[in-house]
């Protein structure tokens, strides 16, 4: 049976970093309130575009893999925030890489974004349509911060992360053994940003920011990922023993315990890094994937459960089993532009346009 494994990863996050105590001058907020409510320490603001950030991301996996742009032949962006809304992300990334016998297609489900991608890279590939797969989740969330909006402006930030999926006939309990992926689109009202896209367009007034209903959401986010996870177990017939590491969508500390919690997994079989980057919704899972192999965490053979919950609403799982290698084959030399601006300078836009909440 032909499988797709994962045979590459890179991220890429930009350098400036907003920290919690930078937010305390522009909003409403302390350092305390911020980590115990969240997890979150700080996060990195973008000085270049997303498709800068994905494509810089794309190339470290690519020579993880060993997979040169021409080999690639689709390309799967997971973004909520892209640079333009026509053409594609994916297209405009395809041009940066040189990937010139791709396809491009973008795929938006929020903070479930990578894993649909994952998913969907993994049947274009067990159908033989497709042979070897670059998916990339990328944000630049900073677009829409509001610091005048204390419970959404300390949530959310920018980075990429990409893995590249090959098929492999010789592997046939690797690569994502089950998955579930889900939406409710009546929930939309309850985390969204309006005016994101054409609606309005004759009378608009606001410029767009985050809504959301940020007890309902968390409410939500956990009951999906705990429940979509056991199922994929099941389906994979796999129990809460075989699993090496839950790599959740990062998007509060206490939702990713509470997940655990409901699945009955430890602590330490839990992967978290969201004190570093807050939520960067469709990025969090590849960012995480490539902190967990540098950390060690994810070795051959790994029993990986993947878990993320996001606006629609819409939520995803994955029961994953790693392939052979967890070391890259080369390392890309690819790097963003220098940046000299701090993150609350580069934020400045936001601040003229939105005003702050001090
Ligand atoms: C947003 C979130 C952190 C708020 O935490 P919470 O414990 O639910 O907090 P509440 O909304 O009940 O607010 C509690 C108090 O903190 C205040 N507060 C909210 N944001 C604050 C901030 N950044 N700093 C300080 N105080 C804040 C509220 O105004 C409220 O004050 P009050 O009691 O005087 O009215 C939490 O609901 C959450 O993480 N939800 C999910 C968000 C998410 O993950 N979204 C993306 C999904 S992919």
């Amino acid at each position: 049976m032909r499988n797709g494994i994962i045979t590459g990863w890179g991220k890429c996050v930009p350098p400036a970093v907003l920290s919690n105590s930078d937010l305390e001058t522009v909003t409403d907020t302390s350092d305390d309130w911020i980590t115990t409510r969240t997890g979150i320490k700080e996060r990195r603001i973008s000085h270049v575009e997303m498709s800068d950030l994905s494509a810089i991301a794309a190339e470290r996996a690519m020579a993880a893999a060993g997979v040169a742009a021409e080999d690639l032949d689709l390309i799967l962006v997971a973004t909520c925030s892209p640079d333009r809304l026509v053409p594609s992300a994916s297209t405009i990334v395809q041009a940066k890489i040189g990937a010139s016998n791709a396809a491009g297609m973008d795929l938006n489900a929020a903070c479930s974004g990578f894993l649909f991608a994952l998913s969907t890279a993994d049947q274009m590939i067990k159908t033989g349509a497709m042979h070897t797969v670059l998916i990339v989740g990328a944000e630049k969330l900073s677009h829409w911060l509001d610091f005048s909006n204390r419970s959404t402006s300390v949530l959310f930030g920018d980075g990429a992360g990409a893995v590249i999926v090959q098929a492999a006939d010789d592997q046939p309990d690797r690569g994502l053994l089950a998955f579930e992926i889900g939406s409710d689109g009546t929930a939309g009202d309850l985390l969204c940003v309006p005016a994101s896209g054409t609606e309005g367009s004759a009378d608009r007034t606001e410029l767009p920011t985050f809504l959301m209903e940020g007890q309902e959401v968390f409410r939500r986010a956990v009951k999906s990922m705990g429940d979509a996870s056991g199922r994929v177990l099941e389906s994979a017939g796999l129990d809460l023993e075989d699993v090496d590491l839950l790599i959740p969508h990062q998007a509060n500390v206490r939702i990713i315990d509470a997940t655990a919690r409901r699945l009955n997994l430890p602590p330490e079989k839990v992967y978290i890094n969201i004190a570093s980057y807050g939520n960067t919704s469709a990025a969090t899972i590849p960012i995480a994937i490539v902190e967990a192999l540098e950390d060690g965490k994810i070795q051959p053979g790994s029993v990986i459960v993947f878990a993320a919950f996001g606006a629609g609403f819409t939520w995803a799982a994955g029961a994953y089993r790693w392939g052979a290698r967890v070391e890259a084959l080369a390392v890309s030399d690819a790097e963003l532009p220098p940046n000299d601006k701090t993150a609350l300078e580069l934020l400045a836009g936001n601040i003229a346009i939105h005003g702050t909440g001090v």
